[in-house]
């Protein structure tokens, strides 16, 4: 009796060790986001037919919900080449990218057996759309992020503040009278999601549209839950409640670095579908500093794509996605290597730290004048060069106190003009040893020389 105590014990023992092995915490899921630096958003859906803002336009009663819907009749995918795309995303230099499964039109991109509003059905696409997205991007070992509105503007059971027919017939609802109409929805919501999970395996969901709930009515707990028993590794924004796992400030790149993991997510022109009449697109100079201001301060840029409904990418966007990789693949050294830079004061511009803060990386967005500053640096100093083209730079160090641990000025000549780069340049500054700041507010130097 005593050893079948024993021997159950163990085993009880052996199993909760399994369990717990097969959790993964949040910093081990979030391990390859935090060295991702750029993806890819990826906003394709009916409203590129038209070129109107996406379900927003119906929301604002721009366009009716019967006419928004039959955009899906000239959906038709039919230049679609996902590996095409994969390749330039890989160019662009960039580790995942996020696609609109479904928008808040409730539109989806894939086989769904839980509504006929999908691209298989409504459109001459006929086809599943995400299956081959995931495996091209899989094939060019990028990590797959799904993009999933779980708000429903279509569902018969969502309320909408716009008018809208019966949908009733786009969603199937057997057996579930004895349910509340949001019990329904959430029901509906999880189904998609399970589907969305045991079929294309994420690394990512990217959830929109929480705000119009409370987390208890999205029972954001326990969705997390099973996104994590479906799929134990993967990572979700913050869009779902409380309970993401990294920030995304949208359009506005942050002023103060925000806490814990995040991604900014960003359109080159004002929209996030295809919208042939908004031409303001950012210029290629921006994008590129905006990329190094938010590696700088430690997060990934998220920037978006709005493909043509026949699936081509136009060429604007070509264009700025080719130029940001020719720009990292420049880089590359200081850009994967890197994390969040120094805090402010020490350098007029981003800078980037090689994770073992052996070196600082300073960007110019400028041209410099006579010579580069750089303050509060206690360690001795091995080499600077310019990144990309290994121009050495003489430096000196200036002012300061050293014997009483007052740093001074580090003054670094200026890199010759073939060397500045045409969007902005990195300056890589090699220290002896791993990085300490000064960073006191001055005082008296007490015992002179
Ligand atoms: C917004 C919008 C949505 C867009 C998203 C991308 O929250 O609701 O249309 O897809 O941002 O970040």
């Amino acid at each position: 009796m005593k050893y079948l105590k024993i021997i159950t014990v163990f085993v009880c023992l052996c199993t909760l060790q399994l369990s717990a092995q097969e959790k993964f915490t949040k910093e081990q899921r979030l391990e390859w986001f935090q060295d991702a630096k750029l993806g890819i958003f990826i906003h394709w859906g009916y409203y590129g037919v038209k070129g109107i803002g996406e379900s927003w336009s119906m929301y604002h009663k721009r366009i009716s919900y019967d006419d928004y819907m039959a955009q899906g009749k000239e959906f038709t995918a039919k230049n679609y080449d996902p590996e095409a795309w994969a390749k330039l995303f890989k160019k662009a230099g960039a580790r995942y990218a996020v696609l609109t499964t479904k928008h808040h039109d409730g539109v989806a991109l894939w086989d769904t057996k839980f509504s006929k509003l999908n691209v298989v059905q409504k459109t001459p696409a006929k086809r599943d759309l995400v299956a081959p997205f995931v495996d091209a991007l899989r094939k060019e070992n990028l990590k797959v992020g799904l993009y999933y509105s779980i708000i429903d503007w279509s569902h018969p059971d969502y309320d909408v503040v716009f008018p809208r027919p019966d949908t009733r017939k786009n969603y199937p609802q057997k057996n579930q009278n004895q349910l509340s109409p949001w019990q329904r929805f959430l029901k509906f919501n999880d189904g998609q999601l399970k589907e969305l999970s045991t079929t294309f395996n994420p690394d990512l969901y990217w959830f929109d549209g929480d705000w119009e709930k409370s987390s208890e009515q999205w029972q954001a707990q326990s969705l997390k839950d099973s996104l994590l028993s479906w799929n134990p590794k993967v990572i979700v924004n913050s869009r779902l409640k409380s309970y993401g796992d990294y920030s995304t400030p949208e359009q506005g790149v942050p002023v103060v670095r925000p806490e814990g993991a995040w991604e900014f997510c960003m359109t080159m022109n004002d929209n996030w579908g295809y919208f042939p009449s908004d031409t303001n697109y950012k210029p290629v100079s921006q994008i590129i500093r905006t990329f190094v201001e938010v590696i700088s301060s430690g997060g990934n840029l998220l920037l978006n794509i709005g493909p043509k409904p026949d699936g081509t990418i136009a060429p604007e966007q070509v264009e700025r996605l080719e130029a940001l990789g020719e720009w990292i693949s420049k880089h590359e050294s200081a850009v994967f290597n890197s994390k969040a830079g120094l805090p402010y004061g020490h350098f007029f511009g981003p800078t980037l730290l090689s994770k073992d803060e052996t070196k600082i990386y300073l960007a110019l967005f400028d041209n410099p004048k006579n010579y580069i500053l750089l303050k509060g640096i206690q360690n001795k100093v091995k080499s600077i060069k310019v990144v990309g083209t290994n121009q050495e730079l003489s430096f000196e160090r200036n002012g300061g106190a050293e014997w009483n641990n007052i740093p001074g000025i580090l003054r670094i000549e200026i890199p010759q003009e073939k060397n500045l780069d045409a969007n902005t340049t990195l300056i890589e500054v090699t220290l002896e040893d791993a990085l300490v700041l000064y960073r006191g507010h001055g005082n008296a130097v007490e015992l002179n020389k």
